[in-house]
Parts: structure tokens; sequence; C-alpha cells
């Protein structure tokens, strides 16, 4: 079984990303075969900075090996090293009905925050569906926010076949409940662009004041406080035992329990849980070089996948190619 996911490098890394994505990788790459990319064409929507792209995407390339992806495990590259997806994602637009972009969230979402609503914005799903498609993976680990972009990828898999004959694997999401979605210190889904984000390798005073400013509701210290009610107690679960989470909830209910004090504890537990990420991090970021040579090798690999799916693609489509560059 092969296990593929993207992250657009359009900002720093968060709890959300690690809890409802990374940490799923990391699980599945010792039983599948990894393919986890950095989807640099999708962040081209809301980064319109060369400099700032490259930089980004750098960064997020050194994020994933230091929280443990692994190389040698794992295919790990960069989207636009496999420019064949741009190919496929047009193929697939000759079967996508416009209804079904016009139904996806994000699209509206999006615009509503601001982004431009131009074309690629919109087609977006169908891009996010050949990452999918070109490499014919069968598991999309993701948080929920994403699992209406993978039935496009399921639908268009299914269109494609219907049309050509069997050339695409359907694919099937993978999201965990527990995590599907993680919230910010406003409460709403953490995400880059809501500001509302605590930052995977902000630095530990960052970090620290980042949980102080969880929003929380204004009952006394002294009174019982329901739990589930809660954000500072949801991100709380995210590093606790199962034991240590229903000792809390106790507590909460108890009353005499301040959010003050759980903040502070959870803060400190975000960072134990990633002391090892966060020095394995400080390492390789002065090593740039030993990053890009895991992109060009994943690159190499991911490329020689997707070329395999194109040719066939190609051929049954009736869309041939006569000059292949040799160098
Ligand atoms: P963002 O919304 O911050 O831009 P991305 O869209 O880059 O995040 O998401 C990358 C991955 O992280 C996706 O698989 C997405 O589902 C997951 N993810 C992002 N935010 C959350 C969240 N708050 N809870 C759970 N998963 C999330
Ligand atoms: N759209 C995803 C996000 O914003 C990123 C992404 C692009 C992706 N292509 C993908 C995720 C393919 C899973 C599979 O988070």
């Amino acid at each position: 079984m092969r296990a593929l996911s993207g992250i657009q490098p359009s900002g720093q890394l968060h709890l959300g990303n690690y809890f409802g994505a990374i940490r799923q990788y990391l699980a599945l790459q010792d039983e599948h075969e990894g393919f986890y990319f950095l989807a640099n064409y999708h962040a081209l929507t809301s980064v319109a900075d060369g400099k700032t792209l490259r930089q980004w995407t750098l960064n997020l390339a050194t994020d994933y090996l230091a929280l443990g992806l692994d190389p040698d495990k794992a295919t790990i590259f960069l989207q636009s090293d496999v420019p064949e997806v741009t190919e496929l994602t047009w193929i697939l637009s000759t079967v996508t009905p416009m209804g079904l972009l016009e139904r996806c969230h994000a699209y509206k979402e999006k615009t509503a925050r601001g982004l431009s609503p131009n074309h690629a914005l919109f087609g977006y799903p169908v891009l996010q569906a050949a990452d999918i498609l070109i490499y014919q993976s069968h598991l999309v680990p993701v948080g929920q926010d994403q699992k209406q972009h993978i039935e496009v990828a399921r639908d268009l898999a299914l269109k494609l076949n219907n049309t050509y004959g069997e050339l695409l694997t359907v694919p099937e999401p993978y999201i965990l409940d527990s995590t599907a979605v993680v919230p910010g210190i406003d409460g709403q889904k953490m995400s880059k662009s809501y500001d509302n984000a605590i930052e995977l390798f902000g630095d530990e005073k960052a970090v620290r004041k980042r949980f102080l400013s969880v929003v929380t509701d204004s009952t006394p210290v002294a009174d019982p406080k329901d739990p589930e009610q809660c954000t500072v107690y949801a991100l709380f679960k995210l590093f606790a035992t199962e034991e240590e989470a229903a000792e809390l909830a106790a507590a909460y209910r108890a009353g005499g329990l301040g959010y003050g004090e759980v903040k502070k504890r959870t803060a400190q537990m975000m960072l134990d849980c990633f002391a090892e990420a966060r020095e394995r991090r400080q390492q390789l970021a002065g090593d740039p070089d030993y990053v890009h040579d895991v992109l060009r090798e994943g690159g190499r690999r991911a490329r020689t996948e997707a070329q395999k799916t194109m040719e066939r693609v190609r051929e049954a489509t009736g869309i041939p190619i006569h000059y292949t560059p040799t160098v």
C-alpha cells in the first residue's frame, strides 16, 4: 500500500499540521510505502514572492526531516520536481464537472479571506487529485478539512477510468477522529492563515506566550468547569495520556482549577514533546545541502513513478510525445 500526502510551504508549521497530518505520516512510514511532498505549486495561490516561497519550502523540508520523516523509508520530494503532475491536471480537468468544483468549500473560504479568486484557486482540487493519482496512491493521511478534496480525487479517478479504462488507483482518505480538527488559540480550526496557530518550531518564549493567549470563558477559578467546552483542555489532550486527560477532566469538574495553570502545563508538555525535534531542526538548519540532497533523491524516485502513470495515460488518451530531450 502506498500512502501519500503533502503540505503547502505557505507559512510556519503548526500543531494542527502535526497532529492532523504529520504524526500519521510518521506512523505510516514504517508499514507502508510513503510519498510525502511539499505542495509548492499549490502554495503559489497564496504566496506571490519567489524568494519567500523558496525560503518557506526549505523550511518545511527541514521541518519534515526534523520531525522524523526518514528518507530511507519514505520518498520526500518537491511537487515541482515532478512537472508531469501539471500535465495530468489538464487531462483530469477534461473529466471534471464544473459543479464538482463549485461545491468545494475551500474556494469559498479562501476567497472570503481575500485570496484572489483566480483559475488556480478554483482548480486547486484538480491539481491535488493529480498529486494523489499520478503515484497510484492508496491512502491519503490528512486532517478533516481535506476530506472533500480526497473525495474529488476519488471521483476524478473513477471518471478517467470509466472513460479510458483502468488507469488510476482510487484512493482512500486516512483521517483520525481524535485529531481531525485541532483548535487554534481562538477555538476555531487552527490554520496558518487565521492568525490562531501555535507554531511547532516557534521559540520557547513565543510558544509559552501563545498558550497563555488561548481564549477561555470567564468562569471563576473556584467554580466547576466543563472540559469538553474548553480549548485549553482540547490542546492538553493532544499531549496527555488517557489517565492524565481523565484526571484533568475530573479537576475541571471539581472546581478550584484555573485556566492559567492548565495553559502553563500544556505549554511545557508541548516543549517536552518536541524537544528532540527542535534540537534536530537546529542541526539540519545548518546543513541545507543535506536537505536539498534528500529532495533531489526523492524527486528522482517520485518522477520515475509519475512517468509510469503518464505513459499509460498518454497512450490511452491519444496524447503522444514525439520529442524527449536527452541531457
Ligand atoms: P493550513 O490550514 O494551516 O494552511 P494546510 O492546509 O497546509 O494547513 O494543511 C496541511 C495538513 O495539515 C493537511 O493535511 C490538513 O488537513 C492538516 N491540518 C491543517 N490544520 C489542521 C487542524 N487545525 N487540525 C487538523 N489537521 C489540520
Ligand atoms: N491541499 C492540501 C492542504 O492545503 C495540500 C495538498 C496538496 C495535499 N496536494 C495534496 C494533501 C495531496 C494531500 C494529498 O493541506
